[in-house]
């Protein structure tokens, strides 16, 4: 096994924190808590430290990257609603020059047409989407993955 360390930062976004309550016909039954654990399970076999986060406010989740951006080696975000319109999430993401992946439970193509454009895709180095809670452990193995055979 790679004993590379991985420094990985986890930001949820607006309304995530309801995971598991809010349309779980959408966004699945599991708990946000629950995903949350999910991630840490495969950090551990990965080899990667994690951090990991919810924010409502747009404003806190930028810091949050500002703050980080020494500490973190990549970044995993799901946006929340904001994928679709903040530029300035957008750019403090451009500014610390880290590998993002860019996650949604649902599939945002299967959705309504304002939730097919996403602001912030074209700044990551991809895109998981309608893989639910899961789709957060594909974007750390495959974050690890790029950073290995990339950076
Ligand atoms: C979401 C998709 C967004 O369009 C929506 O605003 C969310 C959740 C997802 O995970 O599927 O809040 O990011």
């Amino acid at each position: 096994m790679s004993e590379i360390q991985h420094n990985i930062l986890v930001l949820h976004g607006p309304n995530l924190n309801l995971t598991g309550f809010r349309e779980p016909d959408l966004y699945g039954k599991q708990e946000l808590s629950q995903i949350d654990e999910m991630i840490a399970v495969e950090a551990k076999v990965l080899r990667a430290e994690i951090r990991c986060m919810q924010s409502n406010s747009e404003g806190l989740l930028i810091d949050q990257i500002h703050t980080n951006r020494k500490w973190a080696d990549g970044i995993i975000i799901n946006p929340g609603g904001l994928a679709h319109y903040s530029i300035s999430l957008r750019d403090a993401l451009a500014a610390v020059r880290l590998p993002v992946i860019e996650v949604h439970l649902s599939n945002v193509y299967a959705r309504e047409e304002f939730r097919k454009t996403s602001v912030v895709a074209p700044i990551t180095v991809g895109q998981i989407t309608g893989l639910g809670g899961y789709g957060y452990v594909l974007a750390l193995k495959a974050l690890v993955n790029f950073k290995e055979a990339v950076v």
